[in-house]
This record gives structure tokens, C-alpha cells and sequence, in this order.
């Protein structure tokens, strides 16, 4: 699959594959500005912890653009570049992508804003490139996690187009099937925007890989039947203690998994470890439009006015996951100094 976020450096443009209409229809939508930016996260034309980051690093390049004729650009850049971390609350991918662009305006302090503009492209793509080779390693190490023969159920999507390229839980299948080893994937639909029905069915299906959709609620007799040997899943983000947001529904998948004796895996970059967030509870949990619950593909079928729940993460506890797969390697419990350690060896010397 080709890049899915693509920023054309000519016309200062961010091109985004438009993950709302997939698989039914592939078209890009085109960012020129942070406001551009700012909805297409927030109405998830792109969604998934790494490539939101992705997406942020080429927001704030817009930025700087955008901020360049005002008097009082660097404050206006600012400003700008805080829009694009606010836009959605638990992914932490979102703001680690903005602070490392902070820190390369710090780094470049004395620079002028047409200098900035080079210098945040060059940080954004690698950034971008980064990525695809972190989920690279993520499959290599999270491969051995998988035998031949399994049927490995993954929530929501945590593939390529999630990432900038290659995934997190799909590259650890892509990593065992690159093995040789035999995989067959169960992608749950994951109500309500159908990452999984939509998103991971399409992805696998382009590389051939084996997949089948299951509803949601099928989980438990699924695993009860014996037809699922392991789960693996990404996450938006993971507290210090290990404890792991992702999409909503994943802490039942995970608290079925333990009560059937499956592993359960975490598939994620470094970039997804937040040791400034101790533990589950201290994740904001996004919350999202009732409409997202309430229609179908436009139509309505609740009533007018219903209150509704539509919570878009959950956090599984440490306690359920086997292991974080990340490129660094597989962390295991107690995972508090694990992570505390894999982040201390990763930080340049
Ligand atoms: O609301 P979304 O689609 O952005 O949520 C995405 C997920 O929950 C993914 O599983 C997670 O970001 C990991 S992506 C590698």
C-alpha cells in the first residue's frame, strides 16, 4: 500500500487518504491549513495513535506557514501548534508529535520562519519514516509471539492505516506471515466507525492475508469454540504501570481472553508510553458525537433524543496483557520499571 499520508512539499499540502469512506471508496482529502488539520483529525478522515502523530508533525509545518506573515508569528505558531495537540485527548502519539516539534523550534531558536519551514519538514518526515521502521521492528519482535496455524483476533484497526505504514497489531502479523508461519485473522467490526469491518478487513485483505469479520458481541463464543488462539491489539496510549488504552470494547475482549486462557498482546511504538501518566485511571477517555452511535451510514435507527454512551477508549488493565510488544522488544510484567527501562535505553545518550 502506498503512503496514506503524503505531504506535497511544492504546494505545502497534506494529503490524506480519507479513512471515512474505505473501503468503499479511495479518495484524499487535502489539508492546507491547521484548521484543515484540526478537522480532519478530529473527524477522523485519518485516526489511529501513530498516524494522528504523523499527522500532527505536518500540521505544524502548516503552522509555521500560516504563522509566517503575522507580526507576532512565533506566538500565532504557538498557538497553532497547541490547536493540533488538543484536537483529540488520549492518544498520546497526537502531543508527542507536537512536543518533538517544540523541541526542534528550541533546538532552532534563533531561526528565522522560512528556516523553521525547512527545518519542521525535515522533522516530520522523519518522524513519518520513524514510524514505518519502528512497526517494522514491532513485527520482527512480536512475530515470535504467533505460531503457525493461529487465528490471531485483533480490535479495531492498529494496521498501516493507523500508522504510517505497515502497523502495530497488523504488523505483527504481517511480521509472522513474512515468517512463513500461517495466520488467520478474526477483525472485530468494532462499533461505532467499523475500524475493524471496514478498515482491517480492507488492509488484510490487500496483502492477502486471511481474514474474517466478526461482530463484536461474538467475541465470547469465539474464544469459548476454541477459534481464536491469540489476541493482539495497538494502543493510544500506556501508562507508566502498563495499563493500556485502546479502542472501546478492548478491555472486554481482554478480560475474555484471560478468562479463556488466550494471550493477550500489545502491540506499540515507544512513542505510545507515557510514563507522565501513572496508571489507567489518569487516561482521558475521549467521548464522542451520539450521532456516531445512533445512525447508520446516516440513517437513524434510535429514537429522536436518546441520551447516548459513545466512550471512544477503554483501558485494559496490566494485569490482562502477556506482553507490550514494541520495537525495543516484548516487555513483560511487572511492566512499571520494564517500560521504565526499554525508555531509558532508547534516549539518546
Ligand atoms: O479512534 P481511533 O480509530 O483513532 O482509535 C484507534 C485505536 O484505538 C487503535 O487501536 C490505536 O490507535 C492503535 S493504532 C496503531
Amino acid at each position: 500500500m502506498q503512503s496514506h499520508i503524503r505531504f506535497d512539499t511544492d504546494a505545502l499540502e497534506l494529503h490524506l487518504l480519507d479513512q471515512r469512506l474505505l473501503p468503499m471508496e479511495e479518495s484524499y482529502c487535502v489539508c492546507h491549513n491547521v484548521a484543515g488539520i484540526v478537522r480532519a483529525l478530529q473527524e477522523m478522515v485519518v485516526r489511529g495513535a501513530p498516524a494522528i502523530g504523523v499527522t500532527a508533525a505536518w500540521g505544524c509545518v502548516l503552522a509555521v506557514r500560516e504563522a509566517i506573515f503575522e507580526s507576532h508569528w512565533s506566538e500565532r505558531l504557538e498557538a497553532l501548534m497547541e490547536s493540533i495537540a488538543a484536537a483529540r485527548p488520549t492518544a498520546v502519539n497526537l502531543r508527542w508529535a507536537v512536543e518533538r516539534m517544540r523541541r526542534c523550534r528550541q533546538q532552532a531558536a534563533d531561526a528565522e520562519a522560512g528556516d523553521l519551514l525547512e527545518l519542521f519538514m525535515a522533522e516530520a518526515r522523519a518522524i513519518q519514516d520513524e514510524d514505518v521502521a519502528a512497526c517494522k521492528a514491532i513485527g520482527r519482535f512480536g512475530a515470535d509471539c504467533l505460531d503457525d496455524g493461529d487465528t490471531v483476533l485483533t480490535h479495531c484497526n492498529a494496521g498501516a492505516l493507523a500508522t504510517a505504514g505497515y502497523g502495530t497489531a497488523l504488523g505483527v502479523i504481517r511480521g509472522a506471515v513474512e515468517q512463513g508461519k500461517r495466520i488467520h485473522v478474526i477483525a472485530d467490526e468494532t462499533r461505532p466507525f467499523l475500524q475493524g469491518a471496514r478498515l482491517t478487513a480492507w488492509e488484510l485483505q490487500q496483502d492477502a492475508i486471511p481474514v474474517t469479520v466478526a461482530c463484536d458481541n461474538a467475541c465470547a463464543l469465539l474464544m469459548h469454540r476454541g477459534m481464536i488462539q491469540k489476541v493482539v491489539v495497538g494502543a493510544d496510549r500506556i501508562a507508566a504501570n502498563g495499563d493500556a488504552a485502546n479502542k472501546i470494547g478492548t478491555y472486554g475482549v481482554a478480560l475474555l481472553a484471560h478468562h479463556f486462557h488466550i494471550p493477550f498482546y500489545v502491540a506499540a511504538p515507544l512513542s505510545t508510553l507515557d510514563t507522565a501518566t501513572p496508571d489507567g485511571a489518569a487516561i482521558p477517555i475521549e467521548e464522542r458525537p451520539a450521532q456516531e452511535v445512533t445512525c447508520l451510514t446516516g440513517q437513524p435507527v434510535s429514537p429522536d433524543g436518546v441520551p447516548v454512551y459513545n466512550f471512544a477508549f477503554d483501558v485494559t488493565p496490566a494485569q490482562y496483557i502477556s506482553g507490550i510488544i514494541t520495537e525495543a522488544g516484548v516487555l513483560h510484567a511487572p511492566y512499571g520499571p520494564a517500560i521504565a527501562r526499554v525508555l531509558q535505553e532508547a534516549r539518546p545518550a
